[in-house]
């Protein structure tokens, strides 16, 4: 680790994926971490902007960017995914799982389809990109998983009721302790919760019933105001920091 403060949070050489890259908080993130000189891989599923943003990205920031299309919830694709990266990038750095979906309606509303494709998601999804990435991780002897859960991962949010939801982001949590703890010899491991953020899943329900009003700050987080806690995981200046779960909710749950 850098002495130099400024020198720990560069990212240049530095090669990280970003799950649900096309849009919200993956997006920033994947911009944040190219804005500190990293090449990126984007990751996205049904929103291929993605191809165009990783192009521009590229051009703005003089990076290597490039756009793969994965479902996450598809074991086969993620491996061969992860495959390709290190192929064309040669390693992977940091791995940063936050491609996830919602379903807010009570159980007693839900089918059982609906269960199933959040489960899938955001439970799957982080098990196979974990599984997959820890192999390439244990490997190299080094590596940085950061998983993107959720503040209902703390509390059963209100008003709206998504308790699938809820309990998938309370298993990414404790799985990725746990992998902090399984894979100390190699790898750190954090959790990032998120609280309301003006993305297209904070823009639904939840936003019209402006239950973000009762966060301390009063008002939904811009993804701008999350780039930079993905960077500090991501990078030399949070070497000593791993297992935890950074709430970033604006003082929502207190
Ligand atoms: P978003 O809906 O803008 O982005 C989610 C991304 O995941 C999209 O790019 C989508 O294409 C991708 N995705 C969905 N299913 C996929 C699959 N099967 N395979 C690959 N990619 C898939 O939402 P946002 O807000 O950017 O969400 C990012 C993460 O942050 C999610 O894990 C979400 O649960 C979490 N989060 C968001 C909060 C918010 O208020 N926006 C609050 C707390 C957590």
């Amino acid at each position: 680790t850098p002495d130099n403060v400024l020198q720990q949070f560069q990212m240049k050489g530095k090669v990280v994926v970003v799950t649900g890259a096309a849009d919200g908080i993956g997006l920033a993130v994947a911009e944040g971490m190219a804005e500190a000189g990293a090449d990126v891989a984007m990751w996205y599923n049904s929103n291929d902007a993605a191809v165009e943003r990783a192009r521009g990205l590229g051009e703005m920031h003089k990076i290597r960017a490039v756009a793969y299309q994965v479902d996450v919830s598809k074991a086969e694709q993620v491996k061969r995914c992860i495959e390709r990266v290190v192929g064309d990038f040669g390693k992977i750095d940091v791995f940063v799982a936050n491609a996830g979906m919602a379903i807010s309606k009570p159980i007693l509303e839900q089918t059982l389809e609906e269960y199933q494709k959040q489960m899938s998601v955001n439970v799957d999804g982080v098990v196979f990109c974990s599984k997959y990435i820890g192999e390439v991780f244990k490997s190299q002897g080094t590596g940085n998983l950061i998983i993107t859960s959720s503040m209902s991962a703390h509390i059963v949010n209100v008003p709206v009721d998504q308790p699938v939801y809820n309990a998938t982001k309370a298993f990414v949590t404790h799985f990725g302790k746990s992998l902090a703890r399984e894979w100390r010899d190699f790898a750190r491991v954090n959790v990032v919760s998120p609280g309301f953020f003006d993305t297209k899943m904070g823009a639904g329900e939840f936003a019209l019933q402006e239950a973000y009003r009762m966060a301390a700050l009063g008002r939904q987080g811009h993804v701008k105001e999350i780039k930079g806690v993905y960077l500090w995981l991501g990078s030399e200046a949070s070497s000593f920091v791993t297992g935890s779960d950074v709430l970033v909710d604006g003082g929502y749950v207190l």
